[in-house]
């Protein structure tokens, strides 16, 4: 093969830095969804449209193109609409496109298209993993700060991702 010959397809990309902090596909499927909120901005990262008719009006700075009408409201409407690929108002970078072109991505994301309750559910889990990873707790059961309250120490799932040393 060409040294040139370009660089890696998006479904291997994602693997390649999702896998090495010990993510897996599920996760980066479940994790993706994130852009169900927010927009991308040209004159940031190089992508997406300078406006369009979601984001003329804001709120905040006016601009950009969401990857989802409501694109401050967190649902699986992400999964729906990059699946259709019908609006073209609608950003699907193709790292998003990959979730619906990956035979093992694919599958997660049509489940995530068609059920919100698991999406949630999955999206909430990795969502944790991936704020805690490299996080270590001591003790591991947590610690409560306040004398007077009865509230249990959260459980730490950290330790169970994260590299020993
Ligand atoms: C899977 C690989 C990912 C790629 C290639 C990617 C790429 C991008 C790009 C290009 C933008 C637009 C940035 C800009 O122009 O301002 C963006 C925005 C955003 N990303 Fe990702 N992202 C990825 C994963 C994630 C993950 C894992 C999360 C969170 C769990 C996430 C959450 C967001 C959010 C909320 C925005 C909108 C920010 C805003 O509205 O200012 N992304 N992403």
């Amino acid at each position: 093969m060409s040294p040139h010959a370009g660089p890696p397809s998006p479904a291997d990309h994602l693997r390649s830095v999702f896998y090495r902090m010990g993510l897996d596909d599920k996760e980066i499927v479940a994790l993706s969804g994130a852009h169900t909120l927010g927009r991308s901005r040209p004159e940031r990262s190089g992508w997406g449209k300078a406006e369009t008719k979601y984001t003329k009006a804001g709120p905040g700075a006016p601009g950009g193109q969401s990857w989802t009408v409501l694109w401050l409201k967190f649902d699986n409407s992400y999964f729906k609409d990059i699946k259709k690929r019908k609006n073209e108002d609608l950003l699907v970078l193709p790292t998003d496109a990959a979730l619906f072109e990956d035979p093992q991505f694919k599958v997660y994301a049509e489940n995530y298209a068609e059920d919100q309750d698991v999406f949630f559910k999955d999206y909430a889990a990795a969502h944790a993993k991936l704020s805690n990873l490299g996080a270590k707790f001591d003790p591991p059961e947590g610690i409560i700060i306040d004398d007077d309250s009865n509230v249990a120490p959260e459980h730490f799932a950290a330790a169970e991702h994260s590299p020993s040393e």
